[in-house]
Order: C-alpha cells, then sequence, then structure tokens
C-alpha cells in the first residue's frame, strides 16, 4: 500500500473501501505525480458535477422562483474551452473519473453535443452522464447519444398535465413524456428517472410513477426534497420520507426487495420491485455525506466542495487572468481540504447555502 493512503488510512480512520478506492485511483494516476482530491476527512473525490448553465425553460418550486429568476451574465458563463480545461485537469491532475453535466437545465445551453464530444474525448475519463428535464430530448437525445454521452437522468415528478404546471409554472408535461421515449431509442447505457419525494405533491402518484417505469425497464429514483428552493419555503414535513415511500410501495407493489448498495458513494438505495429497480435517496433522513466524493463546478466558474457549502473557489477570473494549470489545481484542492464534514440541515442553525439549486447545478 502507498504510504500516503497508509498514512491517510490511519489519520482519518478510512475504510477498508475507502481505501482501495484511494489505491485505485492512485495507481491509474501512475502518469502524474498528483496527489487524489481528498479532503480533511479522507473523501476522496472522484466525480464531478458539471453546470454548464443556470438557465431554465420551466421553473420547478423546488428549484426557482416562478418570477424573477436572476441569472448569471453572460459574459460570465464558462466557454466549452475554459469547462473543458477544467475538466481535463480534474481527471488528468485530480483523479476525477466521472462527470455529470448539470444546469439549470444543460439542453437550453446552444451546442451541448459539441462539449460531450470534448469531454469524451478525456482519455482517462471513465463515466459521461447528464441530468436534463427532458423537455428538449426529443430534439437531441440522438446527438448527445453520437457525441459519447453514456447516461442520463430525467427529472419527472408527474404524469398529470395539471400537477406538472403546479411544479413547473410552465406547460411542458408532453414535451417531457416524448423526450424519455425517444431517449429510451438511442441505446444509452443507462436511463434513470428521478423523481422528487414530497410531501401531498408528488406522495398521490408513487405507484404510478414506479409503473410508467417498470413498462419502460428505466429504473425510477425518489430524492428526498432538500431546502434548496430559491423561495426558501421548504420546511422539514413537506418531505416524503424514504420510510414513507417504502410503506406506499409494500402496499402498492406485490414484492420490494432490497438490494444491497453497489457502492458507498451511490446514493440510492435499490429495491427490486417486480421486475425493475426502484431507488430511494434519502437525503434528508440518512444522508450520505460521510462517503461523498462529489465536487461541482458552477456555470460561471466556481468550485463548490458541497450542495450546501456556504464558500466556494471562483476560478474563472483565475482562468482569464491567465491562472497556470497548477494555480487552479492549487484553489481546486484548496476548496476541497475545506469541505465539511456533513450538510447538517438537522442541526439548529442550519443556513441553506446562498445560491440556489439553479445556480448550483443538480
Ligand atoms: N431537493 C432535491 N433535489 C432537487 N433537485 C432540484 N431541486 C431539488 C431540491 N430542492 C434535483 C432534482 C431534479 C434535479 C435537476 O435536481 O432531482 O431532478
Ligand atoms: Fe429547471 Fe431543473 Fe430547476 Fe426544474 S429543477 S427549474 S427543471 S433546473
Amino acid at each position: 500500500m502507498d504510504s500516503r493512503i497508509r498514512n491517510y488510512r490511519v489519520k482519518h480512520d478510512l475504510h477498508d473501501s475507502e481505501s482501495e478506492a484511494l489505491t485505485a485511483i492512485i495507481s491509474s494516476m501512475s502518469q502524474t505525480s498528483s496527489p487524489p482530491l481528498i479532503d480533511s476527512f479522507g473523501r476522496v473525490h472522484t466525480s464531478l458535477r458539471l453546470s454548464v448553465t443556470d438557465r431554465c425553460n420551466i421553473r420547478c418550486f423546488y428549484c426557482m422562483p416562478e418570477k424573477g429568476a436572476e441569472f448569471v451574465p453572460k459574459d460570465h458563463i464558462l466557454s466549452f474551452e475554459e469547462i473543458y480545461r477544467l475538466a481535463r485537469l480534474l481527471v488528468e491532475e485530480g483523479g476525477v473519473r466521472d462527470i455529470r453535466i448539470t444546469g439549470g437545465e444543460p439542453l437550453v445551453r446552444q451546442q451541448i453535443p459539441r462539449l460531450i464530444e470534448m469531454l469524451a474525448g478525456i482519455e482517462l475519463l471513465e463515466d459521461l452522464s447528464l441530468t436534463t428535464n427532458g423537455m428538449l430530448l426529443a430534439e437531441h437525445a440522438q446527438a448527445l447519444h453520437a457525441a459519447g454521452l453514456q447516461r442520463l437522468n430525467i427529472s419527472l415528478d408527474t404524469l398529470n398535465k395539471e400537477v406538472f404546471e403546479k411544479i413547473a409554472r410552465r406547460d411542458g408535461l408532453e414535451r417531457t413524456l416524448q423526450g424519455i421515449d425517444a431517449a429510451i431509442k438511442c441505446g444509452f447505457k443507462s436511463i434513470k428517472l428521478n423523481t422528487l419525494a414530497i410531501k401531498g405533491v408528488t406522495e398521490p402518484e408513487v405507484a404510478e410513477l414506479v409503473r410508467y417505469a417498470l413498462e419502460r425497464d428505466v429504473m425510477l429514483r425518489f430524492i428526498e426534497f432538500m431546502p434548496l428552493d430559491t423561495d426558501r419555503a421548504w420546511q422539514q414535513d413537506q418531505v416524503f420520507t424514504g420510510d414513507q415511500l417504502l410503506v406506499t410501495l409494500q402496499k402498492e407493489f406485490d414484492s420490494v426487495v432490497p438490494l444491497s448498495r453497489p457502492e458507498p458513494s451511490q446514493p440510492a438505495e435499490e429495491f427490486q420491485v417486480e421486475h425493475g429497480r426502484v431507488g430511494i435517496i434519502r437525503s434528508i433522513t440518512a444522508p450520505f455525506c460521510e462517503a461523498c466524493n462529489r465536487i461541482r463546478i458552477t456555470a460561471d466558474g466556481a468550485v463548490r466542495n458541497c450542495l450546501f457549502a456556504t464558500s466556494e473557489a471562483p476560478l474563472r477570473g483565475l482562468i482569464r487572468a491567465g491562472a497556470s494549470d497548477e494555480d487552479l489545481m492549487s484553489a481546486i484542492r484548496g476548496c476541497i481540504a475545506g469541505k465539511s464534514k456533513a450538510h447538517g440541515i438537522d442541526q439548529d442553525g442550519f443556513q441553506p447555502p446562498d445560491r440556489p439549486m439553479y445556480a448550483i447545478g443538480g
């Protein structure tokens, strides 16, 4: 075992699986002498969420305000070349192995397939995925797949037009459903549907949504509603919890069998429900901060070490002032080093992040 890992392991009391992850990353980085991105709790960061825009074509109440959303000025948004430089650096020097493209809604940014193609060309990158609301997928799914996108997560909270309009404050269910079906035909390695678990809002359709996913042979995952809405209206009792979801699933389906978690950094608990799989992400009632391996870059070029971080490392200014790769990596490492142990939503005095969800990236 590498002596750096041994030291980390002892200092941070790492589990075997964490030490193994570290060993794998370090050995796959043999071309460089850079250490992986490790925080002060020994968590290794191999997963990058890259937001390409803060704009969106709908206005989900759990994310955006209905009117008057404030967007980053266009010239503050990183260019594809700037994004590519950071991504490549993080992969080659920092040990990142998977990238998920997020927004806002990433498909409202022009020419996304061109960015996908650039990122897909990074040799050491193992996985490239994108999260979308699906509304523009009917037009773009084929080009995304052809450009090298491997996996898609598509948000789907309801199958009812009125409920969609209540949640998204815009019309769009028809287009979303067409988008999902178009994507399924393209042959992606995986397609997952994401449903926010919100009491009284998505709760009544839990079984119907699962049936919809089972019919299409795609996995559906429920995500506990988190305090990331611009309106700051989130209340703990609006969360339709993982336990409550399970009760509903067990009532509605003949067989609901827990599956073992594929890897610790995977936030979803998985269940075999009839012939398909359903995931539950208990971001509130059983946070997975301990195994978190994610870092984020916002559309305007700030590195965040957590969705709920209260500080970030703004890189855009550095990049545009001609910073070297070493300068950028050192700013990124500083940001990772300052990562908190947990999001602390259940603690007194919890403050939601300054940026709402659409300006961070899902
Ligand atoms: N809580 C949890 N997840 C959220 N998302 C957006 N807002 C929230 C929130 N308040 C996630 C949803 C959506 C993706 C883009 O971001 O999963 O599908
Ligand atoms: Fe748009 Fe996604 Fe936010 Fe909904 S959750 S408003 S689709 S960015």
